[in-house]
Formats: structure tokens, C-alpha cells, sequence
């Protein structure tokens, strides 16, 4: 069944939708002829450079692309004033923790202060609109588990989670969640903030642990793991997330946190070696991938773990997710194996 955002949305700004899930999030979405979408990313190394590519914005004549950081504010407000949206989904943000400990700053400034702009820039187009658009004004933050720093063995995060930060880039996506509710709390804009745990899926940079370990088993090099690979991750197809993305647009309640899991609580260990199980069967090797595994040395402030209980979007929403694990790496795997040219333009 097809699903359309534009039963209620007709303009949608998505912010970072070069990148990885804000890419599959526009793929997904590009079929909805009514719905105009303008993607807004600043384009970084993890971005899909295609998004920027004029025969892709030719082709597709509901889709604009908008070269701005939001750490620019005069950029930003004048893409809020081309792009003219009821629906704001924000996903920009740089992503990965290990850079986020080389160089904390960045981090501060693209999520945290490119937040504040954001909605600050937002707070002054909203004012201007009417009573009815005002009500019907989506801002959706997109945000991580990992701003409630780690779980031990038992247990798992939900809406009521303290947020306890670990990393410099959790702490600034903690920030930014913090300025999205106050923003609700003060001037009234109709957000809503989700907390999603791993996702994985195509188009994902191969820095992190999934296309990094399928990158390096099709370039036959060493799969690096930090300290004894026992940490855990609730993993997420990245089109289920989305699924939770357009439900939370469409009948979420402003001023609501919901959290979004996969279900599929597993340790680095065992989904490298999972993933080297498979692209063995698929790909014929002469050695084992498993073989190509090595231990490293952890990384400073390492969660051990994150799970997510998803009931509160389950039983307001009627979101479930549906892609199990093995069928979710089967849909990766096959995905990086027949692209190889995007793999090695993000090699260089
Ligand atoms: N990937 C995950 O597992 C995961 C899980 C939960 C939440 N999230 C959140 O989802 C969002 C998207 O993550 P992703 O994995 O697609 O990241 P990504 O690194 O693949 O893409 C992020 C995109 O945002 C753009 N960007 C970064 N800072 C910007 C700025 N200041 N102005 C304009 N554009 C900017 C980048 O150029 C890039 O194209 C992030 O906010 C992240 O915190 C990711």
C-alpha cells in the first residue's frame, strides 16, 4: 500500500537529506506528486552527492535541493522563506561519535547551534502564519537513543529515559533535544522529537559498523572491533524507522517524545560475524570473512548498551517494525554488493 504524506502535508523542508536517512527518507517519499519536497543539507563526506545532481532535480520536478549549513542563519531563513513548508523534518546533523571525539566542536556547532537557528528561524516563520496553518505545522526532531548515554545488561530506554549523554556527539544531539522541547514549551511550535536506535540500510557511510564491514570484506581488508565486541545495539532497518517518521508526522501529538526500536538487541561480535556468514554464502569466497576480524582498542566513554521500548508508538501510533535482522542485512548486503561505484566514491 502506498502511503502519502501529502493527505496532510503539501511543502516539506527535510534538513540533511543527503544523507543516509534523510536520503531513503526522500526516496521514499518522491512517488507523493502532491507533496513538494526540499531537501536542505550542506553536503559533507556522508552525504549521497546525487541529491545534488541536476538531472535527478529535472526528473523529479517535486524535489529542490538547497545548498545551506544551518549553522548559517540568514541561509537558513531564506531557504524557510523559498521553501514555504508545514512540515519541517530535521535530520541534519553530523552523525559519527568517533568524530565527534577528534573534533567535539564541529559537533557542537552543526547539531546544536545549526539546531538553535533552525528553530529560531522557525519561530519567526510560524508567527506569521495563520491560525489554522499554525495548528496544522509539524517540526520534527530527529534525534538518537544515545542521548540516554548506556544500559547495563537488563533493561531499556523509553520516553521517561534521563538523559545522560556519553560522547561529545550525544551530548550534542542531548542539546539539541532539550532546545526542540523548549521551543514547544515557550512559544508553542508544534514539535515533536523522536529517539531512534541504529539503523542500518543502503546508503549508509561506510564509517559505521554495518557498510564498514561489508565494505571490508568485498575489499578483503581487516574488520576493526572495539575492545571485545561485546557492546549491544537495538538494530533498525532504516525503512522501518521511516515508516515511524510518517506515522509521527501524520498523528503524532506536539510536545510528544516517542522512541523508535528495531527489536533486534545484538552484540557488534555477533552481527559482524553474521554478516560475514552471509556475504560468504552469496559471494562464494576461498577464506573465511570471519578471518578478517580484529580486535582494537576501545573507544574513550564506549556505551555498552542500548534497547529501546517502543510501546508508546506502538499502541498510539500502530507502528510496528517489520524487517527482522536477517531479512534487514539480507536487503543491505544485496544493496552494497550491486553497487560497488557508490562504495568506491565514498572510498576516495
Ligand atoms: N544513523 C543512525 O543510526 C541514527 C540513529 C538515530 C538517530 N540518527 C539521527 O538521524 C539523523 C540523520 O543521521 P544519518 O545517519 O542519516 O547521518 P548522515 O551523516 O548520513 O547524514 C547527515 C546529513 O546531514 C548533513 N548535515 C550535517 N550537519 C548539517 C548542517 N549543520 N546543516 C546542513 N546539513 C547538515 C550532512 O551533510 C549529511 O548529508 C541525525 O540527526 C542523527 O543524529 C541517526
Amino acid at each position: 500500500m502506498k502511503k502519502y504524506l501529502s493527505t496532510k502535508f503539501k511543502r516539506i523542508l527535510v534538513t540533511g537529506g543527503a544523507g543516509f536517512i534523510g536520503s531513503n527518507f526522500i526516496f521514499k517519499n518522491l512517488h507523493d506528486k502532491k507533496l513538494k519536497i526540499f531537501n536542505l543539507d550542506k553536503i559533507s563526506y556522508s552525504s549521497n552527492n546525487f541529491f545534488t545532481e541536476e538531472t535527478l532535480i529535472k526528473n523529479q520536478n517535486n524535489l529542490s535541493f538547497l545548498r545551506v549549513d544551518l549553522k548559517d542563519q540568514m541561509g537558513t531563513r531564506n531557504a524557510l522563506e523559498f521553501s514555504k513548508p508545514d512540515l519541517i523534518i530535521n535530520f541534519a546533523a553530523e552523525s559519527h561519535v568517533d568524530k565527534s571525539i577528534i573534533n567535539p566542536r564541529l559537533f557542537l556547532e552543526s547539531n546544536t547551534i545549526g539546531t538553535f537557528n533552525l528553530l529560531e528561524e522557525v519561530r519567526s516563520y510560524w508567527n506569521k502564519l495563520s491560525l489554522n496553518k499554525k495548528d496544522d505545522f509539524r517540526f520534527l526532531h530527529i534525534s538518537t537513543d544515545e542521548v540516554f548515554g548506556t544500559l547495563t545488561k537488563e533493561g531499556k530506554f523509553s520516553e521517561n529515559s534521563p538523559y545522560l549523554p556519553s560522547s561529545p556527539y550525544s551530548a550534542s544531539k542531548a542539546a539539541s533535544d532539550h532546545f526542540v522541547n523548549s521551543w514547544h514549551i515557550t512559544y508553542k511550535i508544534p514539535t515533536i522529537i523522536v529517539n531512534c536506535s541504529n539503523n542500518y540500510g543502503p546508503r549508509q557511510y561506510p564509517e559505521k559498523l554495518i557498510p564498514l564491514t561489508i565494505k571490508n570484506i568485498i575489499n578483503n581488508i581487516e574488520i576493526p572491533i572495539y575492545g571485545d565486541g561485546t557492546n549491544r545495539r537495538d538494530w533498525i532497518y532504516v525503512d522501518d524507522h521511516i515508516d515511524a517518521l510518517f506515522l509521527t508526522s501524520l498523528n503524532g501529538l506536539p510536545g510528544k517524545k516517542y522512541c523508535i526500536g528495531g527489536g533486534n538487541d545484538i552484540s557488534n561480535i555477533e552481527l559482524v560475524k553474521f554478516i560475514c556468514k552471509k556475504i560468504d554464502q552469496i559471494t562464494q569466497r576461498e577464506s573465511k570473512a570471519e578471518l578478517l576480524i580484529k580486535f582494537i582498542k576501545d573507544r574513550p566513554g564506549h556505551d555498552y548498551r542500548y534497547s529501546i521500548d517502543s510501546s508508546l508508538i506502538k499502541k498510539d501510533l500502530n507502528w510496528q517494525p517489520i524487517t527482522g535482522i536477517d531479512e534487514g542485512l539480507d536487503k543491505t548486503i544485496q544493496w552494497y554488493l550491486n553497487n560497488p561505484n557508490w562504495l568506491k566514491i565514498k572510498n576516495s
